[in-house]
């Protein structure tokens, strides 16, 4: 990402205490995620690649946030706001840590900001010598609301709160985006004459724009795209930023020559890769920190989650892979579910109604109908019959299964873990196996069949034997 405008006498405070009371949840919205990413890591992702240092004001769920900037590793100052006065009250707060020249301030909830942009904010403030400058969009759509709106009247501009505004919202269609720098001098001046003088009651840090104007001060509006600094305030807007979030991703994949035969109906998120010429089925869903190889086929209504699949690999329909790695040319599904750090070697086969929990499988190994392997170990040219169950839990222990290379599962198997079968050792079908099964031995452990001759007869004539000895069996005269 370009850095050239970064500049070193600027540092970075974005809001993020507020309430989210518009989200109607009980979860701070900046929690919720899209693409894959909690909305509060956009705004820091943004600053980061511009290397700006920076202060965050938390407060509602202050935990939550600071739990999701910890795992993604972002580097952020923490100063707490308790009580949401409202914006120009959380930048107050802040004051105490303004060394920078230049403040640059922007709310938590504008997730489609782009490093571009904020650039662009920077080098036209610097440029105008401004002592404040603001990100604004135009958008002529009276239903809009919750925007504040740039008016100016009488020479001087300035921001009108949505809960303020009485005039005509399709003619005044300049909005406030949220995203403002400072100059820090012009800051320490004038936070001060800030008071929640509003419908709202909130000390809102959009006066500083009219206080500025009124003091004949130079400021700066900056346009940008309506579809760039749209803010989130209701689960629908979230799912409106969402949306053109994922096609961003999709057209972006779709450049770098990966098919999507249905990409309306396709979910992807932030952090993943896709090899050119791989192509992905209607309703497919691939999820942060999955890695798809070239020339894969991922087909309908499958899932791939943090999983890395290499190049030639076939997913088919309804197949679930997770925390997982398929090697190339393997085959999986139609509903198979790979899970929990299981490996499944190179042009190997699971098939249908098949699940892999924390097991391995090498290369050029068949699973292909109704089996379960847990814990498992299974080496490569291995066959596992259908309806085979690897017991890996007693009720107590999770144990481990050892299938050694070339090795032949009948169909129908209960494998008790721990057990080992040996290279190129077989086992009869329906056998319930219990103990190790040496290198090339044949394993039998079912009951022998005994044949009753004439005893079918003999059922169907004698009804209390048939209810009795039957079962539930049905009975043809
Ligand atoms: C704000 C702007 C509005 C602009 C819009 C753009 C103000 C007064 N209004 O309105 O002009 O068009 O953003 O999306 O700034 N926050 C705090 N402490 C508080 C209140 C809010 O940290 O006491 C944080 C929120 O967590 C949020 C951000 O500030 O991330 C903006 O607050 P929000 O209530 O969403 O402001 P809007 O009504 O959207
Ligand atoms: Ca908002």
């Amino acid at each position: 990402m370009a850095q050239s405008a970064v500049h070193h006498n600027v540092q970075a405070i974005v809001l993020a205490a507020g309430k989210s009371s518009r989200f109607k949840t009980g979860t701070t919205k900046l929690a919720y995620t899209l693409c894959g990413k909690e909305m509060v890591l956009y705004p820091l992702t943004v600053l980061q690649q511009l290397s700006l240092p920076t202060t965050m004001v938390v407060g509602y769920q202050k935990e939550v946030l600071k739990t999701i900037i910890d795992a993604a590793q972002v580097q952020v100052t923490f100063v707490e706001q308790n009580e949401q006065k409202g914006t120009g009250h959380a930048v107050t707060l802040t004051k105490e840590q303004w060394t920078a020249d230049h403040i640059l301030v922007m709310n938590g909830d504008v997730p489609l900001v782009t490093v571009e942009l904020i650039q662009n904010l920077i080098e036209k403030h610097c440029a105008k010598d401004a002592v404040v400058s603001c990100v604004v969009s135009h958008n002529a759509d009276p239903s809009l609301t919750g925007y504040g709106r740039v008016v100016t009247e009488n020479g001087i501009t300035s921001i009108v709160e949505a809960k303020d505004f009485t005039g005509d919202a399709t003619a005044t269609c300049c909005i406030n985006a949220g995203i403002y720098i400072f100059k820090r001098s012009f800051l320490e001046q004038y936070t001060e004459q800030l008071t929640p003088n509003n419908n709202a009651k909130e000390i809102y840090l959009t006066d500083l724009i009219g206080i500025a104007s009124k003091a004949g001060l130079p400021l700066e509006l900056v346009y940008a795209p309506f579809d760039m600094t749209r803010g989130i305030n209701t689960l629908k807007e979230l799912w409106t930023a969402e949306h053109i979030k994922r096609s961003e991703l999709i057209e972006y994949w779709m450049d770098r020559g990966v098919h999507f035969t249905a990409a309306q109906t396709t979910h992807i998120d932030c952090d993943i890769t896709i090899g050119a010429g791989t192509c992905i089925e209607a309703g497919v869903q691939i999820t942060a920190g999955s890695h798809i190889g070239e020339n894969c086929f991922i087909d309908a209504f499958s899932l791939i989650q943090n999983s890395v699949l290499a190049s030639h690999v076939t997913i088919k329909p309804h197949s679930i892979v997770q925390d997982s790695t398929v090697a190339s040319q393997a085959e999986i599904g139609p509903f198979a579910h790979i899970r929990s750090n299981s490996s499944i070697g190179a042009q190997s086969v699971i098939g249908n109604f098949v699940e892999i929990n924390r097991s391995s499988v090498a290369e050029k190994t068949k699973i292909k109908h109704l089996a379960y392997a847990g814990d498992a170990q299974i080496g490569s040219h291995v066959n596992i019959g259908a309806g085979t169950i690897i017991v890996n839990y007693n009720g107590v222990t999770k144990n481990k299964t050892v299938i050694e290379d070339h090795a032949f599962i009948g169909s129908n198997n209960s494998l008790i873990a721990p057990v080992t079968i040996a290279k190129h050792a077989m086992t009869a079908a329906g056998s319930t196996i219990t103990d190790d099964v040496p290198e090339n031995a044949l394993a039998i452990a079912r009951a022998r069949q005994v044949n009753k001759e004439g005893y079918a007869q003999k059922v169907r004539s004698t009804p209390f034997i048939a209810a009795v000895k039957t079962d539930s069996t049905e009975i043809h005269d």
